[in-house]
């Protein structure tokens, strides 16, 4: 055999793979800060920083602690922060604490606007940390949540936080024709520039596991789930509709969650819709990277960054991530 003798391929892959210079030349996608997108707990109280059993390095924290975090954000261009509020008192059947003005999270928005006037403040617009029963809305005696009457508390639960400052609300709770409902109650209201972020595309997941157990909705949700209103993990075509209808109804932003199991549905949403697009790297994926990093299994900085830039490949043009602190570290450190 004379392997001499045998045509040279003419194209070479590999030959763009050889250096580091022509490597960087054909990137197609970047992952920078400002993709990032970083939800927090927070808690009542002073100087307290709680540990997430489920979710390693993440702390639940009282609002002077979380300045820290927040200042931590601004420095290193993370653009916006995302809200929940854990362990709260004062929940109800009906849910009246999400409305409070004087409650945690518009307090919470009032101070972090003032103090750090260019980071962007979102809220999560459901019941579920406000509610006895851990559902995202009001329910009735049988326990299905009720569409309308539900979204008539997530308007005052939006107007609240629009009163408090926030720039973006992001409503959660999956009811039928809340964008809609929400977008002209802030037109009605003065607060047409309130953007709204929607959970256009949310699965009922057990990824969000963990997450329940840091608001500390678990509990009072027991063994009961949301595949009433939350879509089934089965289905593709339905998301489109959901967006659809979402855009519609006036959401500027839409998002597609959780987030690494379904890349699949970021890609269509963002090839369909060509509208801004996100993605949701929820507690459970989370949970997954971290347990593995924390035993060794998987190198923790590339397991972070290759997972985050599967989001832009796949269409996101941001993504709700609670590395996002680590991650604009790292890409800090390699600039
Ligand atoms: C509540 C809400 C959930 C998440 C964000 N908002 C949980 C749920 O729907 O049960 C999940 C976030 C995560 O898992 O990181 N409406």
């Amino acid at each position: 055999m004379n392997f001499l003798s045998r045509q040279a391929p003419a194209t070479r892959m590999r030959r763009m793979r050889r250096d580091a210079f022509s490597r960087q030349l054909m990137q197609e996608n970047t992952l920078t800060a400002k993709d990032l997108i970083l939800p927090v707990f927070i808690l009542e109280g002073s100087n307290i920083e709680q540990d997430i059993s489920a979710m390693p390095g993440v702390k639940r924290q009282s609002l002077d602690k979380l300045f820290a975090t927040c200042e931590r954000c601004v420095e290193l261009g993370i653009p916006l922060i995302d809200l929940f509020p854990a362990d709260l008192s004062g929940k109800s059947l009906m849910a009246e604490e999400a409305y409070n003005p004087d409650g945690l999270v518009p307090r919470a928005v009032r101070e972090i606007r003032q103090r750090f006037p260019q980071l962007g403040v979102m809220t999560d617009i459901a019941l579920d940390p406000y509610t006895t029963h851990g559902q995202d809305g009001i329910i009735d005696d049988t326990g299905y949540v009720l569409n309308d009457i539900t979204i008539e508390v997530l308007i005052k639960q939006a107007l609240c936080h629009a009163e408090a400052g926030v720039h973006i609300i992001s409503p959660s709770d999956m009811m039928d024709g809340r964008i809609a409902a929400l977008r002209e109650a802030l037109e009605a209201n003065g607060h047409d520039l309130v953007r709204i972020m929607s959970y256009s595309a949310k699965y009922a997941s057990c990824f969000y596991g963990p997450f329940r157990e840091a608001v500390g909705s678990a509990g009072s949700l027991g063994k009961a789930d949301k595949k009433t209103y939350q879509m089934d993990p089965a289905n593709s075509n339905e998301a489109l509709h959901e967006v659809a209808l979402d855009i519609q109804e006036g959401a500027d932003m839409v998002m597609i969650k959780p987030g690494m199991p379904y890349l699949d549905i970021i890609r269509r949403v963002k090839d369909e819709f060509a509208v801004p697009t996100f993605a949701y790297q929820v507690s459970g994926e989370y949970a997954m990277l971290q347990g593995a990093i924390q035993n060794g299994w998987l190198e923790r900085d590339q397991a972070i960054l290759e997972s985050l830039m599967a989001f832009k490949r796949a269409g996101a043009d941001g993504i709700l991530t609670y590395y996002a602190i680590e991650a604009a570290q790292l890409l800090q450190q390699s600039a």
